[in-house]
């Protein structure tokens, strides 16, 4: 019983202490004007300390990957710190292999600037833009899967590769919230940006996005993403998904077909029962224009006595081994 008070007590003197040093640390250190560079020299900054890495680029309109809004649960918002950045935290090492803490890789939302600090950002993070756009039109897919289409206002073009994807800013009293979502529109639309949205039952950003209204405004971040289609047209392709897995399938193929029309492609998509089916007409009208292109989808649970289905059934990946 002593022992059990002991522990307690010491549990309880721990967490008021942190507590008091991070309160403390609020109220009453003041970093002032630190140094923030970025790329030795290309974009040298002079900011607050006090702040995380994260929320500090995001202020300059420095855009880095972040699904969880700074909580340190995505392990999203990795960039390289060679200086500056302090002792690597235990709330990040959940996130980085030990490979990446030798390459000084850090979480952005967790380092503070408490000094002048020197990090390095791909050049391709750094060409992230904030885009407003306006909710263009909304499709019910299926039950749960919404396609919404936004027509960009400002800046009024984006730049992408097939496979990037945006991340939606969806409304938060705190610290700006953000969702990635691949894009499903083709590069050559660059005024729009199509998303195909599976709703998350309690999802910030799905909600958000399935309670949209045509004509509301929607602020993103992006192009980001290294899954990007080869540009070597010799490469034959196979994609393979389900659901909302479709919306960066959709760019690539009608990319390639734009762009390279004799191309080799291959689209598997796996549904559960007929009513998870989209896009169907499409692919199969592009098929037809394109013979190098193959469309299979296949239906995985057993067929009600009503529904009508002449294609694959099982398994999508067993498909693909076919
Ligand atoms: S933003 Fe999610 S871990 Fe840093």
């Amino acid at each position: 019983m002593v022992y059990l008070w002991s522990v307690l007590c010491f549990s309880g003197l721990t967490v008021a202490l942190a507590i008091w040093l991070m309160i403390s640390e609020r109220l009453l250190v003041d970093y002032g004007v630190c140094k923030l560079d970025i790329n030795a020299g290309e974009k040298p900054l002079e900011v607050d300390g006090g702040r995380t890495l994260l929320s500090t680029l995001y202020a300059n309109e420095i855009f880095i990957p972040s699904a969880c809004g700074g909580k340190g649960s995505c392990g999203h918002c990795k960039i390289t710190v060679t200086a500056g950045g302090g002792p690597v935290l235990s709330t990040e090492t959940p996130y980085l292999a030990r490979k990446e803490i030798r390459s000084n890789l850090r979480l952005a939302c967790q380092v503070k600037i408490r000094e002048d600090i020197y990090v390095r950002i791909p050049s391709d993070l750094l060409n992230v833009r904030m885009f407003t756009s306006t909710v263009e039109s909304i499709v019910d897919l299926t039950h749960d899967i919404k396609e919404i289409r936004l027509r960009l206002e400002e800046p009024d073009q984006i730049s992408h590769r097939p496979g990037q994807y945006v991340q939606v800013q969806a409304p938060s009293l705190e610290e700006p919230v953000f969702r990635a979502y691949s894009i499903s529109s083709p590069v050559y639309e660059p005024n729009l940006v199509e998303l195909v949205v599976r709703l998350v039952p309690g999802g910030i950003g799905s909600t958000y996005l399935h309670d949209l209204q045509v004509g509301e405004t929607v602020n993103f971040t992006g192009p980001y993403g290294e899954f990007v289609l080869t540009e070597n047209p010799s490469v034959e392709i196979v994609c393979v998904g389900g659901g909302c897995g479709m919306a960066p399938m959709k760019n690539i193929i009608f990319t390639i077909y734009n762009k390279w029309p004799d191309r080799s492609c291959w689209l598997f998509f796996g549904c559960r029962t007929t009513k998870d089916i989209f896009y169907l007409e499409q692919f199969e009208k592009l098929a037809k224009k394109h013979t190098n292109f193959h469309v299979v989808y296949a239906l995985s649970d057993k067929l009600d006595k009503n529904e009508k289905w002449a294609g694959e059934t099982g398994f999508i990946h067993l498909e693909v081994d076919k």
